[in-house]
Formats: structure tokens, C-alpha cells, sequence
């Protein structure tokens, strides 16, 4: 159920001959919609050349831990910020010792010591006498208990002539297994209900009062939740985005259409989650013909619309209700009054009205706020902060509404 667009992968290359096996990887990992940044060993050069690694991610490679130009660009920590995944491939039993050993003196090192919390993959690649050996064997151990996941190695002919295991992975396997770290299934059994972008109030047939809401944010977190495992139904104001794959997507124009369309829907959901800029009120009448210019002062009377959200977390049986605040000030008040006053369970929190974030930008610095906690999320993108909310939403509420259910 999951592909790769919009994920944003790390490919560490060490010094093994099957780092001429990487090259194909990365080309896979774009193939699949990836972003690929390589970082290589000094062994790694030896045998592949950087620019035909960089040829194949469209990116320049990163080699060095302390070069003044590369570390004012993308430096260990940018990278490490950036990934939503790390793939090592091929791993050697010097890079398995010195990453269970926690050094930090290579670039590739480094990444992987600052990106505790980003699911990675080690895909081993040696001489079969080298892999079976216990210390091998037990910095292997460590790093799985650590959270790494082993992909290989394949059993067969090596270069050295020996027969055994010690083969890199094929580059199609640790293409799937990098697939199935965002495949979390966490969600499974969850029937989440979203609302998203716009709503759009009728003036008169040719005008109409919105908001600048892009729906990539909701979008996002569809195609997240998805990607957990749940059944995800969509409904959009109009914006400029086709639906994710495998969500059930309704159109509708204002705001009455999507309270409609909620009520409809609602019933059968787990997580409501409004993440849709609803219009607070619309024109008392919308006329029935284009209204005519004149050089006269024209008011317009206004009624306002009604709550969605606050509407869904008064229901008797009410899902789990997540909502959104988008402020231009005092955000975190605002969201924790708005999280009361609203009934809502979790409210995302997110500055507006800059240029680089919010309303229609491809970035969003997020707070995710409960009753309890605060989480504060650094600037990233869309997709990648739909993947922390979903992340918030199964270990703050699914997790407990699962085991409540169970008692
Ligand atoms: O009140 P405000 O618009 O700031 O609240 C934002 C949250 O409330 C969002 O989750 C939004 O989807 C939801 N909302 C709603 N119906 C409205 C106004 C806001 O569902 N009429």
C-alpha cells in the first residue's frame, strides 16, 4: 500500500565490493519516488566513484564530516534532520563495529549518531568467516536491539571465492524493506474520517469569500494514515490536488456541503480529524444572479457557519476528535482554548502568514498539544509532519482507546 514519493532516503555506501550493487539501488529508490542524499565512506571511493553516485541521486555526494563548504550546506545534523530514513549498503564489519561502538568520527558515523529516531537499515556485506565471527555477530545483536533493521546477507558465492553468507542483499529487497518501515500497520482496524483545504461561501454565481488553505496538509495526512494501515475517508474543499491513492474522497463546496457530508460519515469512523480551513461565516443570501457594479458603497451581511469539529466532539458517540489551529499570534494559548472550548481530544498547532510555512507552502513547523503535553515540531515538510501527527495520534490516543476497549 505504500510507495516512496515525498520520502526522503539516506543511502550510507561503505568500502565493500558490493558497493558497485548501490548504484542500482539508488536508481530503485527514485524509480519509487525517493529523494535520495548518498553519503560514502573514503573505502566506498575506492570502489565507486562519487560522481556516478551523484549522477544517479541528482544530488552531489557527501563524503566529509569536517569540510567548511559541505557542513554550511547540508552538514551532519541538516542531514540527519532531513532523512526519513537511512539505508547502509552495503554495511561492512568495520562500519557494523564502529556504528556499534557509537564513533562519530566518519560523516557516515556521525549521521547515523544524531538520527536516533529514524528507522534505518543495515544491509551487511562481507567475507562469510567475517560475518559468523562473534564480535560481528554480537555489534550485529547490538544494533538490532538498538532499532536497526537487518536486511540480509544473502547466502552464496562471494568475491573472495568463498560460499556462505556475506552477500549484499539484492537491491529489490532493500527497496521493500525500506517500503515497509512506512508500512507501520499501527492503524490497522482504524476507520479515520478527515476533512481538508477550503470552504468556498457563494457571493453570487461568480463570487465567492475562501481562504488561501492548499490542502496539503489534510492531503498529507490522508496518504499517511494510509500508509499506517487505516481506512480513510477525505472530505475537500475545492483545491488543486488529486486524492491519495486507495482514500475514499468526497468533494464539496462550502461549509454547510461538508458539515452534511460529516454527519453522513461520521457514524462509522474511529478519528475525526479537521484539518479543513472552514470559512467562519458566509454571506447571509447568496444571490441568485451576478450581482451588478455600481459606483455606490456596498455592504454585505455575513451569519456564521457552523462548527464542524465542535459539532463532531458533542455527538454522543464521539470518535477520537483532533483538530487544527492555524494563528498568526499567541498560538499556543489560542490552540489550548480552542482544544477546550471545542472538546477536542488533540489539536495541532501551526504559525500562518509567513511565506515559508502554513498556508500554502510545502513546509510547516508544527505543535502537537493534549490535555497534558506539548510536542514541538522543528520546520519540515508537509508530508513528513503528516507522518508525526499519525505517529502522535496511535501512541497518545489509539494505543489507549485500543486497550480500553480490550478491558
Ligand atoms: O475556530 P478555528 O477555525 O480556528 O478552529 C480550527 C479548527 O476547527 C480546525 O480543526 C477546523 O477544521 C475546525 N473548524 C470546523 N468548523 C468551523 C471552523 C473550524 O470544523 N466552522
Amino acid at each position: 500500500m505504500s510507495s516512496l514519493i515525498h520520502k526522503q532516503i539516506i543511502v550510507g555506501v561503505t568500502g565493500g565490493i558490493a558497493a558497485y550493487k548501490s548504484a542500482e539501488l539508488i536508481r530503485q529508490l527514485r524509480q519509487q519516488g525517493a529523494e535520495v542524499r548518498v553519503v560514502m565512506t573514503s573505502g566506498a571511493c575506492q570502489f565507486i566513484t562519487p560522481l556516478t553516485l551523484q549522477a544517479l541521486s541528482g544530488h552531489p555526494v557527501h563524503q566529509h564530516l569536517l569540510d567548511p563548504t559541505t557542513e554550511a550546506a547540508m552538514g551532519h545534523i541538516e542531514l540527519a534532520r532531513w532523512a526519513d530514513a537511512i539505508v547502509i549498503a552495503p554495511a561492512t564489519a568495520q562500519c557494523i563495529t564502529e556504528l556499534a561502538a557509537g564513533h562519530a568520527d566518519q560523516l557516515l558515523t556521525a549521521v547515523c549518531l544524531a538520527s536516533q529516531n529514524v528507522p534505518s537499515i543495515l544491509a551487511p556485506a562481507m567475507n562469510q568467516q567475517m560475518w559468523h565471527h562473534p564480535n560481528t555477530q554480537r555489534n550485529v545483536a547490538r544494533l538490532s536491539e538498538q532499532g536497526w533493521h537487518m536486511v540480509g546477507p544473502a547466502y552464496g558465492e562471494q568475491a573472495c571465492g568463498e560460499v556462505g553468507p556475506g552477500r549484499m542483499s539484492e537491491p529489490q529487497d532493500i527497496v521493500q524493506a525500506v517500503t515497509d518501515l512506512f508500512s507501520t500497520g499501527a492503524l490497522a482496524d482504524c476507520r479515520i474520517l478527515l476533512t481538508a483545504g477550503p470552504t468556498v461561501e457563494a457571493i453570487d454565481p461568480v463570487r465567492f469569500v475562501s481562504n488561501h488553505s492548499s490542502g496539503k496538509m489534510g492531503y498529507a495526512l490522508a496518504a499517511a494514515a494510509v500508509e499506517a494501515g487505516a481506512q480513510v475517508t477525505l472530505i475537500s474543499g475545492p483545491v488543486a490536488l488529486p486524492f491519495p491513492e486507495h482514500v475514499q474522497g468526497v468533494r464539496v463546496t462550502d461549509a454547510e456541503q461538508m458539515l452534511a457530508q460529516v454527519l453522513q460519515q461520521v457514524e462509522h469512523c474511529d478519528v475525526f480529524i479537521g484539518c479543513a480551513a472552514v470559512a467562519d461565516y458566509r454571506p447571509t443570501q447568496s444571490a441568485l444572479h451576478k450581482l451588478k457594479k455600481s459606483d455606490q458603497p456596498f455592504t454585505l451581511e455575513f451569519v456564521p457557519n457552523p462548527d464542524i469539529i465542535a459539532t463532531v466532539a458533542r455527538l454522543p458517540n464521539k470518535p477520537i476528535v483532533i483538530g487544527f489551529a492555524a494563528q498568526t499570534m499567541d498560538l499556543i494559548k489560542n490552540a489550548r482554548q480552542k482544544l477546550m472550548t471545542k472538546g477536542l481530544d488533540g489539536i495541532v498547532a501551526n504559525l500562518v502568514g509567513g511565506a515559508d510555512r502554513g498556508f500554502n507552502a510545502d513546509d510547516n513547523a508544527l505543535t502537537l498539544i493534549d490535555d497534558n503535553n506539548e510536542i514541538n515540531l522543528p520546520l519540515m515538510s508537509k508530508q513528513q509532519g503528516a507522518r508525526k501527527i499519525i505517529k502522535w495520534l496511535v501512541q497518545q490516543f489509539w494505543q489507549n482507546n485500543m486497550k480500553d476497549k480490550s478491558v
